[in-house]
């Protein structure tokens, strides 16, 4: 079954690539819609359990209910991902992590995160947290803004849309979504078919979420929650997510970090993974006409070793 608020982005591809063995126990740590955790849970093997992680209370309701029929025993755990270490209690045979929201999330009014309409500026993924994009968009400095959308939006006009966000927030608080957008267009001209808000957009949800703080935590987790032979598979939507996960498993296959000039080894440094994709996997033509907005993902697995 297909969820009709999430296109599940290569799920025969993710689920190939986890190796599913009989008796195993699996890491959804992204659950959103249940899409890949369904189709781990469709194979023919006997699993033992699927654990299932989402930050957001609401996807994991909607999840619950999609997941209901399943024949796989399911735990369904509400916690950021870069908590993995506190929220697990045993070690799993394969992590299927994909990465930022899901669509549910994008075209839900009262969440924030799309630019069209008359939204608040929310951007939360677990709504208990306090800083919201309104908060950053209203409160903080030209210097604070135009740093965070170069770093996390690698937004080229990052300086003149902070100013501009700022000089109209002194006459006008800027309240929603659209106000936001209508700020950025008077900056960026629409030359291409990208949304001219689309990077202003992605900074500020990855700053609200700090996201790319959660993945290197999470990464840097994931060698002691899976068992050896257990695959790590991971689906990123931008190249600030895909270089953080092409940079981990590069450093975790790799096993010395002395000097090319030092003779002797004394680094004592181990492998923890090896590279099973040597290049990212990308969706084949037909997933993207199907889901145009799998166009941008890249798929990267490593192996524990
Ligand atoms: C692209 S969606 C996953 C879609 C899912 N694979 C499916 O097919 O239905 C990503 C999900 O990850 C969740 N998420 C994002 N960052 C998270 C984090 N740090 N910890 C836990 N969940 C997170 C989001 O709330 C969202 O539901």
């Amino acid at each position: 079954m297909e969820s009709n608020l999430h296109f599940t982005v290569m799920k025969q591809e993710a689920v190939k690539n986890l190796k599913i063995k009989n008796n195993g126990i699996y890491l959804d740590a992204t659950l959103g819609m249940g899409g890949h955790t369904e189709e781990i849970s469709n194979t023919k093997k006997n699993i033992n359990k699927i654990i299932c992680i989402d930050n957001d209370l609401s996807s994991i309701e909607l999840a619950k209910i999609r997941l209901k029929k399943s024949r796989t025993k399911i735990e369904f755990i509400c916690a950021n991902f870069k908590d993995i270490d506190k929220v697990i209690k045993e070690k799993v045979d394969g992590v299927i992590l994909d990465l930022g929201i899901s669509t549910y999330q994008l075209l839900n009014s009262k969440r924030g995160f799309s630019f069209n309409g008359n939204n608040k500026l929310d951007m939360r993924i677990n709504l208990k947290q306090t800083l919201t994009a309104d908060k950053i968009v209203n409160s903080y400095s030209v210097k604070e803004i135009s740093d965070l959308l170069k770093k996390y939006g690698e937004e080229k006009n990052h300086f003149k849309i902070a100013s501009e966000i700022v000089r109209y927030r002194s006459k006008k608080k800027i309240s929603t979504c659209e106000d936001l957008s209508e700020i950025i267009n008077k900056i960026n001209k629409n030359k291409s078919n990208i949304n001219p808000s689309t990077r202003t957009f992605q900074a500020l949800r990855i700053a609200v979420n700090k996201e790319l703080d959660a993945i290197e935590e999470f990464l840097e987790k994931s060698e002691k929650i899976l068992n050896t032979g257990g695959r790590l598979v991971i689906i990123t939507f931008h190249s600030l997510e895909d270089r953080i996960v092409k940079r981990f498993f590069k450093s975790s296959e790799s096993k010395c970090i002395c000097p090319p000039t030092q003779l002797i080894c004394d680094c004592k440094k181990k492998q923890t993974f090896k590279i099973i994709s040597k290049k990212p996997i990308r969706p084949t033509e037909q997933e993207i006409l199907l889901n145009p907005s799998s166009r941008s993902a890249k798929m990267r697995i490593g192996e524990a070793i």
